[in-house]
């Protein structure tokens, strides 16, 4: 098959969209409650308190963003690692037969600067870019789920937060994990920051209550937006930014002037599905569509190649060489540096990268160059019974963020300025490296690798799918797509199989995972070809639905502990 006819990326206006629109119904009058299209809505979400929250919305008649709003708030209490006021996120939909992408991540303050992390000899100074309030950007999740509640949704905005603020009014329960996953991440914020005092009491089988965080969402349920970034909340922010050792930057001025964007999606199309999903300032939808399209551009080499065999993962190592190269190089926020998308994501270039992989053994680092000229985030999915979709990954970037709660708002601000190249070549927590596309500048976006991704057949939804993961997240996307499609697995065993991860740095490194390692014989094999195998890290939590013959069937990761529900 030539890469032409199995991946071509394609223009916005020549993709057919809203192909379930027969000529009848094109002339019947407009019915205020379409037609169902599929046999139930769904949500695979990182826990169950948020899947609990969007079934409640659906149940209510509300659509895929009315419960993705809802989603966004819930886990806001009841999964602090990621779930956030204080954070931003991208959020994919496709609605009424049409693509959306709504880009509500974190701006660089004002103050911000491209030395901000530097001290006077201009060497990193270490974890200013992660811990505390000068490690925060200007926070988008409440005005982006206002924007996109404003444009889409059909229940009313108090509505889709009553099941957040009743979960901080009254409580939850806590589970093991989330106690396990409070006590990992304590240690990094001891005498740092106030988030040992706030979190002391979200200990396992106990209900923790969070009234200031319910008084917040209980401004941002009767303000508006403006509930957050204007008024009581907004000097509860700015105040915060004054505590500490090391001071924050953020204004009032930055807090009202934030927006939320909405923007072109990526989109492309592999192996007769059409994909839709995030562009810059993500890296992720560029990677996707430059892995997918790579692979199968390498259809020929992979053939009868066993999955996850040490061939497969030479290869795919080989293929991801070839996207984080192109990362580092290209990518920042479009705002502010030309991002050549159509060249990164140009079949013919594609082809030609794919040539230079090495059949057998790993490039050498210095022959990879650009081509042309902590972690915790969290993602949930989510379909309704209409067919509309949405894929909303956001994130506080390391797991619960700076660790700052605001005082007297219950809620955490994100670290998201590390994803910034804080200095040019000096690898961020994820190991990356950038350059001059992704260096800080006032209200400027630091690049992402979230990737929010919605999969379509002859115009319908076939798939939702996003991880956490920060650089690795469009790798585990991208197996979960391959694991599905062309091997052909069930959605539960296309999520749970193991994965792996290659990034070009550190050199010829296969990170492979803790929860499903790679057996002794492929550690052995891949080591013979070069490689360097790390078993040890965490590999993501996949939130995926699969649409079969109109039924959503939803997998949540069994690494995490999400909870997938149907809901008829
Ligand atoms: O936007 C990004 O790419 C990162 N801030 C995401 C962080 C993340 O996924 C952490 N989770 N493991």
């Amino acid at each position: 098959m030539s890469l032409a006819t199995v991946l071509k990326p394609v223009l916005v206006s020549s993709l057919v969209l809203g192909l379930g629109l027969s000529p009848i119904s094109a002339f019947a009058k407009p019915s205020k409650a379409p037609a169902p299209v599929l046999a139930a809505g769904a949500v695979a979400a990182p826990d169950a308190f948020g899947a609990a929250a969007a079934k409640q919305v659906l149940d209510k008649g509300g659509n895929a963003v009315d419960a993705a709003v809802a989603t966004a708030f819930a886990l806001a209490v009841t999964y602090p690692s990621a779930g956030n006021l204080g954070g931003g996120g991208f959020m994919t939909v496709w609605m009424d037969g049409k693509p959306y992408f709504l880009d509500y991540r974190e701006r660089a303050p004002a103050k911000a600067s491209r030395d901000m992390y530097l001290d006077a000899k201009g060497d990193v100074v270490e974890g200013l870019s992660v811990v505390g309030p000068l490690a925060t950007a200007t926070p988008g999740t409440v005005r982006g789920m206002a924007m996109a509640h404003k444009r889409f949704g059909k229940l009313s905005w108090k509505q889709v937060l009553a099941p957040a603020i009743a979960l901080a009014r009254d409580g939850f329960l806590v589970s093991e994990r989330l106690q396990q996953s409070r006590d990992e991440s304590a240690p990094d914020y001891t005498g740092k920051t106030n988030f040992g005092t706030y979190y002391a009491p979200m200990t396992k089988g106990k209900v923790f209550r969070q009234p200031q965080l319910a008084a917040t969402l209980q401004r941002i349920a009767d303000q508006g937006d403006k509930g957050f970034y204007e008024g009581k909340t907004a000097d509860l922010i700015v105040a915060q930014m004054g505590r500490g050792p090391v001071k924050g930057v953020i204004t009032k001025t930055d807090l009202a002037s934030y927006k939320a964007v909405w923007r072109e999606p990526i989109r492309a199309s592999w192996n007769g599905f059409d994909i839709i999903t995030a562009p810059p300032p993500s890296s992720g939808g560029i990677a996707l569509t430059q892995l997918l399209t790579m692979k199968s551009d390498l259809a020929p080499a992979f053939e009868g190649v066993a999955h996850n065999s040490p061939q497969y993962i030479h290869l795919i190592a080989e293929i991801e060489k070839r996207v984080y190269a192109d990362r580092a190089e290209y990518l920042g926020d479009p705002d502010f540096v030309k991002v050549p998308v159509a060249a990164l994501i140009d079949p013919a270039y594609l082809a030609r990268r794919a040539g230079e992989v090495k059949a057998l053994t790993p490039s050498v680092l210095a022959s990879v160059q650009p081509g042309i000229e902590k972690p915790q985030t969290t993602h949930f999915s989510i379909v309704d019974r209409w067919g509309n979709a949405v894929a909303n990954t956001y994130t506080l970037n390391g797991s619960y963020g700076s660790g700052v709660v605001v005082e007297g708002g219950g809620f955490l601000l994100n670290d998201e300025m590390d994803d910034f190249s804080v200095k040019p070549g000096v690898p961020n927590i994820y190991g990356v490296v950038g350059g001059a596309a992704n260096a800080i500048a006032p209200f400027k976006t630091p690049l992402s690798s979230m990737t929010p991704t919605v999969v379509l057949k002859d115009g319908k939804v076939a798939m939702v799918v996003g991880t956490p993961g920060g650089s690795r997240i469009f790798t585990w996307v991208f197996q979960v797509m391959i694991n599905a499609y062309d091997f052909k697995m069930p959605l539960k065993d296309a999520v749970s199989v193991q994965r792996f991860h290659h990034q070009l740095l550190p050199e010829n490194l296969i990170m492979a995972e803790t929860f499903a390692p790679l057996s002794e014989p492929v550690v052995k094999a891949l080591e013979a070809r070069g490689y360097r195998v790390d078993n040890t890290g965490w590999s993501g939590d996949i939130e995926a639905i699969q649409i079969m013959d109109g039924q959503p069937i939803a997998a949540s990761d069994p690494r995490g502990w999400g909870v997938s529900i149907t809901v008829p």
